[in-house]
């Protein structure tokens, strides 16, 4: 095989570019400057790119149809090396983009340098990576299906089992496992628009905008915009690659989601606590411990909740690179993909790890029953009861509805424990007829406004989600 010197264009022991150059970068510039190992993950995206590109300039006559060929057939060679892994990513070659043109030149000769022409890496790298930010955000979003239709089975089969709803971790009032989970359909139902809308604004190509200005050859932006699936080219050449606008917009979109993921993670390490006990999560998604036998631990859960740090973190580090930086592209913008990559790879597993978990655990009902009518969770259905019945203002029968939990307290038993004569000790008006709002499966029930825990409006809501996702 013959060395990169050799087959550098200047043929002086110096990179693409290094016509103008007399010395070799110092060792410490290719450190700090290359970035091959992190963005051979676009060379799928950067053939892509080339493909286009190459066809549309034989197409306009700016390349002869033997060197595009050769070309062409050149790129093809690669895409071949890479899928066998025989493909040479070098160092010295600095970057994907340079990796490719060198190993062309390598293939076909002094008809690979036409493939720049009316290119520059700025656009190259704008239109990479905004195919590979695409592709993440497609791939999360149907992610995103995938662990709500695994919500809507287990939510369809829990639509019946009570649990206590809470605000601030206090029993507040009862509501159904199934309805619970639905709240998770409606945020990973945001969540995936969330990637849809930002692939819609992104998806415009770069290509064309050369390095900073446009270019004088006749290209055609609109059709290799085409080619690669972007609706339109960009609109302004200095805007096309200065933008990192598209990944710092799906990072956005992979943190609120990473955030919704640490919320169910957090719920469930809680809910398979001995202490609570609602759940049982599956061995395939508990780990041992190496000291305490008895132990089966969260981890998945609590690494999903860890990811939304990583994922956080990647948001916040773009933000800072992209800061302040003078239009248009700046080497800054080199490290734009690392944290992307990061963010994605980790979102993807926890979006896969936590549509696992919710398929196999399996609910404690009887437990999750008991718990739901502890601590005086129908309080509320006996406030609305003297509003209803009596025509109490509410103000008055939250009042006394206080007074009968405390009597319930001091005589060690629940709402629907308290015995009728303690009850009208406190408001003669009421009846026997009040035992019937005060049990947790009747508050459930109850509570048939739209979007309510009733089971029937629960599953009207299973039922809509259901079509929507079909
Ligand atoms: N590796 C570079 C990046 O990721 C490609 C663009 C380089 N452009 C340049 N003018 N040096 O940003």
């Amino acid at each position: 095989m013959t060395t990169p010197s050799d087959t550098s264009p200047n043929n002086k022991g110096q990179s693409l570019w290094g016509g103008r150059f007399s010395d070799k970068p110092a060792a410490l510039m290719q450190a700090i400057n290359v970035s091959i190992g992190v963005d051979k993950k676009l060379a799928s995206q950067d053939l892509a790119g080339s493909r286009a590109h190459a066809r549309m300039l034989i197409d306009k006559g700016v390349i002869g149809a033997e060197d595009g060929a050769a070309i062409l057939k050149g790129l093809d060679t690669i895409e071949a090396e890479m899928l066998a892994g025989t493909f040479p990513f070098r160092d010295e070659f600095e970057d994907i983009h340079m990796n490719i043109e060198a190993r062309l030149s390598e293939l076909i000769g002094p008809a690979s340098g036409r493939l720049h022409t009316a290119r520059s890496r700025n656009d190259q790298v704008a239109v990479d990576f905004r195919l590979w930010v695409r592709d993440a955000c497609d791939h999360a979003h149907a992610q995103l299906r995938a662990l709500q239709k695994a919500l809507l089975a287990k939510a369809e089969d829990e639509a019946d089992t009570l649990m206590p709803g809470f605000t601030h971790l206090q029993p507040a009032q009862p509501v159904t496992f199934g309805h619970h989970l639905m709240a998770y359909v409606e945020m990973f139902g945001r969540d995936a628009t969330r990637f849809s809308d930002a692939r819609g604004r992104m998806n415009e190509s770069p290509l064309g905008a050369a390095a900073l200005a446009g270019s004088p050859f006749p290209i055609d932006r609109h059709a290799t915009a085409a080619a690669l699936g972007f609706e339109r080219p960009t609109g302004n050449s200095l805007d096309s690659v200065s933008d990192r606008d598209f990944a710092l917009e799906a990072l956005s979109a992979a943190s609120i989601c990473a955030l919704h993921l640490s919320r169910m993670a957090e719920e469930i390490v809680i809910w398979s606590t001995p202490q609570f006990g609602f759940i049982r999560l599956s061995d395939a998604f508990t780990t041992g411990s190496s000291i305490m036998p008895q132990k089966r631990n969260p981890d998945a859960a609590e690494l999903v909740r860890a990811k939304t740090g990583r994922i956080f973190g990647a948001l916040t580090s773009l933000t800072l690179v992209m800061k302040g930086l003078p239009l248009a592209y700046s080497k800054d913008m080199q490290e734009d993909k690392p944290p992307v990559f990061d963010a994605f790879e980790a979102l993807n597993l926890a979006l896969s790890a936590m549509t696992g978990m919710v398929a196999d655990l399996t609910p404690n009902r009887e437990r999750m029953a008991a718990a739901a009518g502890a601590g005086f969770s129908t309080a509320t259905d006996l406030a609305d009861w003297l509003v209803r019945t009596l025509n109490l203002p509410f103000r008055q029968a939250h009042h006394i509805t206080g007074a009968a939990v405390k009597r319930a307290e001091v005589l060690g038993v629940d709402l629907p424990g308290l015995p009728l004569i303690e009850l009208q000790a406190i408001e003669p008006g009421i009846t026997d007829a009040v035992f019937s709002v005060l049990t947790p499966s009747a508050s459930a029930a109850s509570r048939s406004s739209y979007g309510g825990t009733a089971p029937d409006q629960v599953r009207g809501q299973i039922k809509r989600w259901k079509d929507l996702l079909s």
